[in-house]
């Protein structure tokens, strides 16, 4: 089964009299385990493709299954509860809050959990660790560079063992060397840990690390095809 299905998934957004038409017969299957980026100009519907991946919206038409599970037509609460459980997310900016330590932001998503209070630090030291920021626990946001922060950022998306990572424009705010870096922690995590991620990115050299490149253009998917130069990279890096 496989981790995502799309099947002729349309999203169209009505603004006043007019309907804007965001994407249209999307077919799309992604496997556990796959390191997928989404490529095309701007509008043409990657961040609207997220926002269904990612639970945030459903499809106007068509179906979305989820570990097998329709969810194209849940409610909010149950959309909610899919999200918290199953999906962490990245965005371009980090969204840290700036008067909690690195700790207390990756902290954040596990109060909504049953996880017991003692636990929490626990596990948000070995996400932290996880990315590469052992020992930066107690700083601030704006005591870490931009590369860090979007670390601790993804350390939060990963708290709660989500099975998809979802990151739209990620090194959007970073320098090319910090952008590449946070591609091979991306890398590692699929690779080493079997997490399936799926990007969002403007940049073919940042698509370049991903294994599967999807194009879209006018809302429509214009192709799809393996990246096997994906390994070279890793096997360098
Ligand atoms: N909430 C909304 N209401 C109305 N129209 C929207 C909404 N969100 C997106 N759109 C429209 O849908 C189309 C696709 O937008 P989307 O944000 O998915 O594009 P994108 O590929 O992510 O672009 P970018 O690269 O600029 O982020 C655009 O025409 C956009 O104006
Ligand atoms: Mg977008």
């Amino acid at each position: 089964m496989a981790l995502i299905r799309l099947h002729q998934v349309a999203k169209t957004y009505s603004r006043g009299a007019h309907t804007i038409t965001a994407l249209r017969d999307i077919d799309l299957e992604v496997e556990k385990g796959e390191f997928l980026s989404i490529m095309g100009p701007s509008g043409s519907g990657k961040s609207s493709l997220m926002h269904i991946l990612g639970c945030l919206d459903t499809p106007s038409q068509g179906r979305f299954y989820l570990e097998g599970v329709d969810v194209s037509s849940l409610d909010r609460d149950a959309l909610a509860q899919i999200r918290n459980e199953k999906i962490g997310f990245v965005f371009q900016q980090f969204y840290l809050l700036p008067r909690l330590s690195a700790l207390e932001n990756v902290e954040m998503p596990l109060l909504y959990t049953r996880l017991a209070a003692s636990w929490r630090p626990v596990r948000a030291r070995q996400a932290l660790a996880q990315v590469g920021l052992a020992g930066r626990e107690e700083h601030l946001p704006s005591e870490l560079s931009g590369g860090e922060q979007q670390r601790v950022a993804i350390a939060r998306a990963l708290i709660n063992n989500p099975v998809l990572l979802l990151a739209d424009e990620p090194t959007g705010n970073l320098d090319t060397a910090t952008g590449l870096e946070i591609m091979a922690l991306f890398q590692h995590l699929n690779q080493e840990q079997g997490l399936t991620i799926i990007l969002v990115t403007h940049d073919p050299d940042i698509a370049a690390f991903t294994s599967r490149l999807v194009m879209l253009r006018d809302g429509l998917m214009i192709s799809d095809r393996p990246n096997p130069a994906a390994q070279v990279k890793l096997a360098r890096s």
